[in-house]
């Protein structure tokens, strides 16, 4: 089944046309690695995605949906570039930061309950940070600090997570722990995961289905995984490693094949 389909689509802000023509779908449990260079329309593909552009011409469904008139907006998470960028001294502890994206249910004066409680713990166990709920925001590591963004955008259990470059301002140890616990909601949850990324090598590795996105502003789409190593030949002239050590280890370590 698609859980995305995008047809003919092009945007442009003033006269400037970003996109030209594009279509692609991804389907349940895909893991879909949108790359390509600065400025060449990554962000706003996933803003067009989530409704927060809209488009010059062409078509997106989600979930089978015309976007048009999709109001499930509850099954779809959102972790924005700018997610890292958040003021993090900003005095909230992890679980209000998380418990944030509950305000629809809950209404915003109003105070959480024992259930709501309970949704951001099963939020903060998912992404292994059920032990520091208490903290403050600022006094976690980079890496931790955007596992909790994750688990603001999972909150509501979405049947489809978009990332938009999770992954930058951390170290490697943290970014593929970042990459298991992606693999893991995957392969687990059958959450379908898009995200926006420079890192060629992870995203290579670890998504089934590779969209590139060129300065011209049309794309190159992969959806056989056999060919990813070739299709990163041809778009980057790179040799690909597709084996990784750390990551298999870490996935090892979460009971999780790579
Ligand atoms: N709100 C805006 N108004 C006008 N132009 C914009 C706006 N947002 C982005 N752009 C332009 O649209 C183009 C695509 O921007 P976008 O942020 O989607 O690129 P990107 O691929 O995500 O880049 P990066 O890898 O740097 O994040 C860029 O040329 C950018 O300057
Ligand atoms: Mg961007």
């Amino acid at each position: 089944m698609n859980v995305i389909d995008v047809k003919n689509l092009s945007f442009g802000y003033m006269d400037n046309l970003i996109l030209k023509n594009i279509t692609f779908s991804v389907e349940k449990g895909d893991f879909l690695g949108i790359i390509g260079p600065n400025g060449s329309g990554k962000s706003t593909l996933l803003k067009l995605m989530l409704k927060i552009l809209t488009p010059l011409s062409g078509e997106i469904k989600l979930l089978g949906e015309d976007i048009k008139s999709f109001k499930d907006w509850g099954s779809i998470g959102y972790v924005s570039q700018k997610a890292n960028s958040f003021n993090t001294s900003f005095p909230a502890t992890v679980e209000e930061v998380v418990g944030a994206n509950l305000f629809a249910k809950i209404g915003l004066f109003k105070i959480p309950d024992k259930n709501h409680h309970d949704m951001i713990l099963k939020a903060l166990q998912l992404v292994g940070l059920e032990d520091c709920s208490k903290k403050l925001i600022g006094n976690l590591s980079g890496g931790q600090q955007q596992r909790v963004f994750i688990a603001r955008a999972l909150i509501n259990n979405p049947k489809i997570l978009f990332l938009d470059e999770p992954t930058v301002g951390i170290d490697s140890k943290s970014e593929s722990a970042l990459y298991c616990l992606l693999a893991k909601l995957q392969k687990e949850l059958g959450i379908t995961i898009i995200m926006v990324t420079h890192d060629i090598q992870d995203i290579a590795l670890h998504a089934n289905k590779l969209l590139y996105l060129s300065e011209s502003g049309i794309i190159s789409y992969t959806q056989n995984e056999n060919i990813k190593a070739e299709f990163i030949k041809q778009i980057y002239g790179i040799d690909l490693k597709l084996d990784c050590h750390n990551c298999k280890n870490n996935l090892k370590k979460e009971g999780i094949k790579c």
